[in-house]
Formats: C-alpha cells, structure tokens, sequence
C-alpha cells in the first residue's frame, strides 16, 4: 500500500457520511489538543525557551524553501524507504523522543499508545528517558518496528550503563544520547505556573524501575517518593564533554547517535570519535531562544557528517517539511509536538492519523512534482524563495 492512499481512503469514506474525526492540518489540531490537555501539561509541551522564537523561526525556516516541479516523471510508484543503521525502513520519518508523552494521553500510559502506533505505522519511536512506563514494557509494543533509545546521561555512570544495558536488552536498535539538555533552558511558560513534571514525580519509571538507581535510596521509592525525586533531581543532569565520549561509545555496541548538534565541527568531533550518527536538532527550540532554525544548521552538518546518516527534527509541521528536510540532506526526519497533539486528541488513533497524515502529503508532493525516490531530493530541486 502507498501512503497516498490515506487520501482515497478518507474520501471513500466520505461516500458513506464519515469524514476525519480528528483535524487534518497542524494548524486545526493544536488548540483542540492543547484544550484536551491538562493545563501543566499543556505549558510543558506547546512552550520553549524565552520568548519562543526560537521555536518559531524552527517552523518558518521551512517557508524559505520551495521544491521545483518536474514533468512527465510519470512518478506512479515512489519509494520513500531508507536505510539507517543497517535497518531498510519504509519511510524517513520517526517520532523525536518526548519526555512527557506518557502524560499526553489521557489514560496517563502515552508511552505506551505511542509503541503501538510506531507498530501500527512502521515509524520507529525514540523513547525518551522519561517515561511514565518503563521501557521494557514499552519496547512489547513496537510489534516488528525497531525503536530507539534515547538517553538523558545521569552523573552516575553506573546508572547510565545500566540504563544502556536495559534498552539492549529490551530490544532497541540504537542509543540516542541527547547533549543539549543536562540543565532545563529558561522556559517562561512553566516558569509561570511553577509547573516541571519530574519534580512532582511524573515520568521517572526508568529510573525507580532500575536497580542501580533503586540502590542508591535508603528507602524504595514506592516507601519514599521525595526521597527517589530528589536523588534524581541530584544525577539527572550530566554536562558532559569530549572526554566523556570515549566512555560513552564504550558502553554498547549499538548504534550510538549524538543529539542536539548544530555546528559542523560537532559533527566532525563526533565523527572522528566513532559515533554511529548525528541528530541535528535544537530540541524544538525548547532549550536555548534566540538560536538558528535547526533547518538553518542541516546543510553544513550534513556535509560535515561526510557518509554518517544525520537525522533530524525541530520544526517539522507537514509531510512538504518532511521532503524539504531529506532535500537538504537529512536520512531520517523526526516529528515532535504534532503527535504529542493527536495522541492527546485519540491516543494511539489519534497519532496513526498524524503520521499517516504527514506520509500522505510528502508521498503525494513527490508524485506531483516527478521525485519518486528519496534520492532524487537533492539540494538541487529547492530554491529559495525570495
Ligand atoms: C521534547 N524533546 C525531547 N528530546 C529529548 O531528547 N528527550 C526528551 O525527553 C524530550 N522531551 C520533550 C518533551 C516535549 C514536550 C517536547 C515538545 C519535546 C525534544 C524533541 O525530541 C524534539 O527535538 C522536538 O520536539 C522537535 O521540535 P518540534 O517539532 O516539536 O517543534
């Protein structure tokens, strides 16, 4: 089956009186979302860092491209499949890891319904650090999709190998280890409400599941749960530096992806040390405002990256965004708040209906305008719009 066949489906149904039940553009799908979420929720995960332009300009970078048609193609058949660490995956897409995704849906086990679309759909999840359900349980849900880990490095080495040993165990593919957040960035909407979920407990399965972490307490966390959050607020953030990576590459054998890397020489560094894959993210502009569209930052990293895959997130908002981002270099596209907002809207349903969405509209752009390959996207086919 296509992805543009989302497209018949829909308006076949439409023969029969049924239509979408949820929005079919971003712009739709986000105050619904937002009003099904609670309010401490909802400032966690629509806002960023500062005055939020940042995060803004992440998602108007991609109006400053426009892809050049081309015809009699005859681009009946296209192939959005792509090879990632040795792995042939039907598309490019993958969900970025979301630390509060658990609590987005409204039965509180987000983790969970986002596994089970991963299964649904063939777009593997990055599963954050922070989940409300512990990995193991969450990895049972992929069916045959591969997923990722995504490591928020603790201070306590210990703790982060047995975390890493645990996300081998439990089947994931890859360890995602995220370097642009061992301290929070200045986020004025949970600021103003006094709202950061870990500190009230939420999201902290991986760790009170873990017996590294569970024998650092005098007492369980089931018995003392302020004392279990305090000593995660104590090793949760790690501002780790070169000399780390030598370590961190020690510790698996799994492909080993560095998150958050914006410069070229990052990406060189990283390279030369023997990581596996670059992430090319700003986390949304959640992390640090007045930054470059992470857009902005792909083509050079990319090239720095030479033959490494770089993958890539922050902005992406439809299935264009998606071909844009592969246009300009990227092996894979990673999609964050929008299915944060469907699985709000109708849990797993809710995110099957986002990502099929954002597969639709990318397959159905490379048959209109002749690329029926991803390797057809160069950076050729995009000028700039002026
Ligand atoms: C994130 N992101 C994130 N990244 C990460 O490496 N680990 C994490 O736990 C989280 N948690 C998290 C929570 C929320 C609420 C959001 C919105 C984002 C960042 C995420 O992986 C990705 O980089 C951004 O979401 C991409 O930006 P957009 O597309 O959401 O604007």
């Amino acid at each position: 089956m296509a992805f543009a066949d989302y497209q018949n489906e829909i308006y076949f149904a439409g023969l029969h009186g049924v239509v979408p039940r949820l929005p079919m553009t971003y712009a739709d799908l986000e105050p619904p979302a937002q009003a099904a979420m609670t309010p401490s929720v909802r400032s966690y995960v629509a806002g960023g860092a500062g005055d939020e332009h940042t995060q803004r300009a992440n998602v108007t970078a991609f109006e400053q491209w426009g892809l050049v048609p081309r015809m009699l193609v005859g681009a009946k058949e296209r192939d959005l499949s792509v090879d990632l660490f040795g792995m042939r995956l039907p598309s490019p897409l993958f969900m970025a890891p979301i630390g509060v995704i658990g609590l987005c849906a409204q039965d509180g086990h987000g983790d969970l319904a986002t596994a089970r679309a991963a299964a649904r759909t063939g777009v593997p999840m990055i599963a954050s650090t922070l989940t409300v359900d512990p990995m193991e349980q969450v990895t049972a849900e992929f069916g045959g999709t591969p997923g990722f880990f995504q490591l928020y490095t603790p201070t306590d080495r210990d703790l982060a190998e047995s975390l890493v040993r645990r996300a081998e165990k439990a089947g994931f593919k890859g360890i995602v280890v995220t370097l642009d957040t061992w301290i929070t960035g200045w986020r004025p909407r949970d600021l103003a409400v006094s709202n950061f979920p870990q500190l009230r407990g939420n999201c902290l399965a991986n760790y009170t599941s873990d017996p590294v972490f569970r024998s650092r307490l005098a007492r369980s966390p089931e018995d003392d749960p302020q004392a279990a959050v305090a000593e995660w607020a104590r090793i949760f953030g790690n501002p780790l530096t070169w000399d780390d990576l030598p370590w961190l590459r020690s510790i698996t054998d799994l492909p080993l992806i560095l998150k958050g890397i914006c410069h070229p020489d990052d990406a060189r560094r990283a390279r030369d040390a023997g990581v596996d894959g670059i992430y090319c993210s700003n986390h949304g502009g959640r992390q640090a405002n007045g930054g470059l569209p992470a857009l902005d930052a792909l083509p050079e990293v990319v090239e720095a990256a030479d033959d490494m895959p770089v993958l890539f997130d922050s902005g992406i908002r439809t299935g264009v965004d998606v071909i844009k981002a592969i246009a300009l270099g990227a092996t894979a596209v990673g999609v964050g708040r929008p299915y944060a907002y469907g699985l709000a809207l109708d849990g797993a349903d809710g995110i099957v209906h986002v990502l099929r969405s954002l597969l639709a509209e990318a397959d159905l752009v490379m048959a209109v305008d002749g690329y029926p390959t991803l390797a057809d996207l160069t950076p050729d086919t995009l000028r700039r719009i002026r």
